[in-house]
């Protein structure tokens, strides 16, 4: 075999050899973004607990004064002359959004008008129990702070649990 020859087909298993790392290189790169895309490190879930400002930013009653400012997050809260209760806005009828009506103070379902006082409690309508209520604490730096994980029934008698409620009087 002439030393051309020789040369040539080493650079060819150079070149073929090359092209296999390469190719290996980039499979096992390609492998590893697949597996990262089957277990991402956020999983893009709302979180559940989040401050929504200070005490003093809630009007009160003695029935309670009902703030929608967070409705798109899901809750109600409720302003008492005694503390603080965070309402879910899920029917527990069949799940539609009720709306809060200030002059009849009573949240109304569209969907097949069920009837809730401010306190949550079903008194109109097919919907079979009260609207269901979340933690609420007061955090460090004196905001109130909401934990949706955690929810409060009262017909199973939830809403004795201190967390369904957080106990502060009222003061002009
Ligand atoms: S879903 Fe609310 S009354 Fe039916």
């Amino acid at each position: 075999m002439s030393e051309t020859n020789d040369k040539g087909r080493r650079s060819f298993l150079a070149a073929v050899s090359t092209g296999w790392a390469l190719f290996t290189a980039a499979s096992v790169a390609g492998l590893g973004m697949c597996v990262r895309f089957l277990f991402p490190n956020d999983t893009f879930e709302p979180a559940t607990k989040f401050k929504v400002g200070y005490p003093a930013d809630f009007a009160a009653s003695n029935e309670g004064v009902v703030d929608k400012r967070y409705k798109t997050r899901g809750i109600w809260i409720v302003r008492t002359l005694d503390g603080f209760f965070v309402l879910s806005t899920v029917c527990t009828h069949l799940g539609c959004t009720p709306n809060w009506l200030e002059a009849e103070k009573k949240f109304k379902c569209p969907c097949h008008g069920s009837g809730f006082y401010s306190s949550g409690i079903n008194f109109e309508g097919p919907a079979p129990r009260p609207l269901e209520r979340f933690k609420v604490s007061l955090a460090a730096d004196g905001q109130l702070e909401i934990d949706k994980g955690k929810k409060y029934q009262q017909e199973k008698g939830q809403w004795d649990d201190p967390e369904s409620f957080l106990k502060m009087e009222y003061s002009v």
